[in-house]
């Protein structure tokens, strides 16, 4: 059993496979945070762990009872305005101008599995047997709202998903002001901060900070979760290293404006909280409506945060990620975009596509600039019709001729926009997300289509749906490129103006969910300016994403590295690109670049035609030997080394293991050649101790156990032997172990 209820005190215990979270109803009817952390044995009164002492500047609730104070309790779900001065899951704004409100406990079910969210993504389940999910049933007796808590607990690991729904079954209408979808107050703040942050081509590197007195937030105000802030955050405990020791994850399945945020109090307890941003956020919910914020999905590990991140890609590859190519090997694809740029017509694709199939490229991908009149980047978003001047066949039999060569063929649209110069445009110009009278600015030249209006994305779903049935296509590649400005709906009422953006959102989910319904087959690739809506509320629509649009070898390994925080490697699009690389102009050799591609859905974004005979052959062997192992890096285990967020980095280094253990690839990479370097080893990890490996390069044999404790002898490696090109260069270079199994016959 996963769920223990003590119904005469009103404890309710989630036990997970490592985990126990546990609150309980408190004497004022509210709920109280009692536990969160490793696995606890059940028994029948927790209570204890909520104790505190009357302080002498605390309010209280009861005359007199000078200890009860929500200002000293742990709560599960606080709300603003009586007694506790930190920042509230929630605010309700009623008729008469008052924001308190007073939730206490109706009632309680459990359910076998884990109930849908309605509109939004979410973590599933396949069967009953999986999960059980907790709902609490809240009623606030003055504004005759529900309030439903969902709890869901998987048996066989180590995370609780929650979410709330408010439902007004009372005769006024109220406004939330805030609605999160998690609150977790923990007992200390002996924690430091870990964030993924960064900008476009820089994406998700992981900051770290000590936790302080005050408030500590990362948010999104951009419309999407946005490549600035990752919709994530992680406590871990100061001695906490990548493989020993707790930390607990925080992270939100959702696209949109984010806040995330730790509250220090001022007796050190840590009130995290995580929900869509309430800074610009409103929601009007009239009789009879109800509003089901986002999932989180708090995980919890003792085994460091290489253990959180493996948690997070369980979960996130086998119960978020859906449909068909959920399991599916990722095909190797090619794609067009820094080959061609907007330049190219049917001959110079079937160019490419030719050679790439030759050297064993199996998707070919068609990128921007194949519709409207799209020479460059001012025109035509919106009108998703082929150009005929480059296409003058269309695009069924581009598609077929590249079939025919035996290759899938992936198409490129950005849905959510249109360019002022369009047919769309002209036909439509109140469908922009804009407010009137006010100047719409524009980022990329183009303006954000206004997805809150469900009669625009009905139209964006048709011109689609048309493409996708006149042509064979396998892949989608979903673009969007700008952050939204301006933000307002000619579709809505002036009072739910601030209900745009996460309207907007729910419009992107469910344009998604139509076409997926409608062409299953499909393999989505979500992609913003790279990985600007990098988030599991994608994941749960496309199995990948684009990582993003900086693919030099060097700035790669950052950003992947910080991507697998959370993200499993099956999920991060990962290309080598032409040298010098167009993003930060770096010389790296294909080696170095194949080698940090592999780690993830991997493939070209080059033009194969200019390429030399000898660069020719070594994608060949490239395309071949990662389709030999492409299981193992898009479904082993990753395990994290070395990391280049460490003072002084020079090396990074990450590796992937099968889960029987029998095989597994290390990538050992380096910054800068070092003169005359020591003799260093690489320690494992993940191994089976008692399996005798064969390293590939390497003479003789090694048991798990010793290349785990006293590690891989890097023998000769960065010697410093500079010659030939770049290939032999000990600058921006990189070495993959390859470990199999001995087998005993
Ligand atoms: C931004 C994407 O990240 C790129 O990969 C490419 O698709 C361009 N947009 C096309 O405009």
């Amino acid at each position: 059993m996963a769920i223990f209820i003590n119904e005469e005190n009103k404890q309710f215990h989630l036990q997970g496979k490592n985990i126990s979270y546990v609150f309980h109803v408190m004497k004022n009817g509210q709920l109280g945070q009692l536990y969160i952390g490793k696995r606890l044995r059940n028994r029948t009164d927790f209570s204890h762990l909520s104790k505190v002492e009357h302080r002498v500047a605390s309010s209280y609730v009861y005359e007199e009872d000078p200890s009860f104070s929500l200002d000293l309790l742990k709560q599960e779900y606080p709300s603003y305005g009586t007694s506790d001065y930190r920042e509230p899951a929630f605010q309700l704004l009623q008729p008469n101008g008052s924001r308190v409100s007073n939730f206490t406990y109706r009632s309680h079910e459990v359910i076998q599995g884990k109930p849908k969210l309605e509109g939004l993504p979410a973590t599933y389940t396949e069967s009953e047997e999986e999960a059980e999910t907790l709902i609490i049933h809240l009623f606030d007796d003055v504004t005759q709202l529900d309030l439903e808590l969902m709890y869901s607990i998987y048996h066989d690991r180590n995370v609780v998903a929650r979410s709330a729904r408010f439902i007004n079954n009372g005769k006024e209408t109220h406004k939330l002001q805030r609605a999160l979808s998690t609150s977790v107050d923990f007992p200390d703040a002996e924690y430091d901060l870990i964030q993924l942050s960064g900008s476009w081509s820089r994406e998700r590197h992981v900051h770290e900070r000590r936790l302080q007195q005050g408030i500590q937030s990362i948010t999104s105000t951009r419309g999407t979760s946005s490549s600035q802030h990752n919709p994530f955050l992680a406590l871990k405990r100061r001695e906490t290293t990548e493989h020993h020791g707790e930390v607990f994850g925080f992270s939100l399945v959702y696209s949109g404006n984010f806040l995330a945020q730790v509250e220090v109090d001022h007796y050190e307890n840590a009130r995290v909280s995580m929900g869509i941003n309430p800074f610009d956020f409103s929601w009007k919910l009239e009789p009879g409506q109800a509003f089901q914020t986002p999932e989180a999905v708090i995980a919890y590990s003792d085994q460091g945060m290489n253990g959180l991140s493996q948690t997070y890609h369980d979960l996130y590859q086998k119960r978020l990620a859906r449909g068909q190519w959920r399991d599916r090997a990722r095909p190797t694809l090619i794609n067009n975009w820094e080959a061609t740029y907007f330049d190219f017509n049917e001959e110079k694709l079937l160019s490419i596509a030719e050679k790439s199939n030759e050297l064993g490229i199996e998707l070919f991908v068609l990128d921007d600039g194949w519709f409207g009149k799209r020479n460059d980047d001012t025109t035509s978003l919106g009108d998703w019709f082929v150009d005929e001047e480059k296409l003058p066949n269309g695009l069924a039999p581009l598609a077929e001729k590249i079939n025919d060569m035996g290759m899938m063929f992936g198409l490129w649209f950005e849905p959510e926009m249109i360019s002022r110069e369009s047919t769309l445009f002209e036909q439509h110009p109140e469908w922009i997300i804009h407010v009137p009278k006010r100047h719409p600015s524009t980022g990329r030249h183009q303006l954000v289509l206004d997805f809150s209006n469900p009669e625009v994305v009905d139209y964006i779903y048709e011109s689609m749906a048309a493409i996708l049935s006149e042509a064979n296509i396998d892949y989608v590649k979903w673009d969007m490129n700008r952050y939204m400005t301006e933000i307002g709906s000619v579709a809505h009422e002036s009072d739910r103006q601030m209900e745009v953006p996460h309207r907007y959102i729910l419009g992107v989910y469910s344009l998604y969910e139509r076409l997926l319904e409608s062409f299953p087959h499909v393999l989505f690739e979500s992609c913003a300016s790279g990985g600007a809506r990098f988030d599991p509320g994608m994941l749960y629509y496309a199995p990948q994403g684009w990582t993003s649009d900086d693919t030099d070898a060097m700035e790669r390994l950052s950003i992947q590295y910080g991507t697998s925080m959370v993200y499993p490697l099956s999920s991060m699009g990962a290309h080598v690109s032409a040298v010098p690389n167009h993003q930060v102009k770096r010389m790296t050799s294909l080696k170095t670049r194949g080698d940090v591609a592999y780690f993830g859905a991997f493939g070209y974004e080059l033009d194969v035609t200019e390429m030399t005979e000898w660069e020719q052959r070594q994608i060949k062997e490239q395309v071949n030997w990662y389709k030999e192992h492409r299981e193992l890096f898009q479904y082993g285990q990753f395990y994290r080394l070395i990391s280049p967020f460490e003072e002084d980095r020079n090396e990074t280094s990450w590796m992937v293991v099968s889960d029987d253990k029998d095989k597994a690839i290390v990538g050992l990479y380096q910054i800068l050649a070092r003169p005359n370097p020591g003799f260093d080893r690489l320690r494992l990890t993940g191994l089976d101790p008692d399996i005798e490996y064969r390293v590939e390069g390497f003479e003789g044999t090694y048991f798990g156990d010793e290349l785990m404790q006293a590690g891989l002898q890097l023998e000769s490696a960065y010697n410093g032997a500079q010659t030939g090109g770049i290939e032999e260069s000990g600058d921006f270079s990189s070495k993959l172990f390859v470990l199999s199994k001995v087998n005993e016959s």
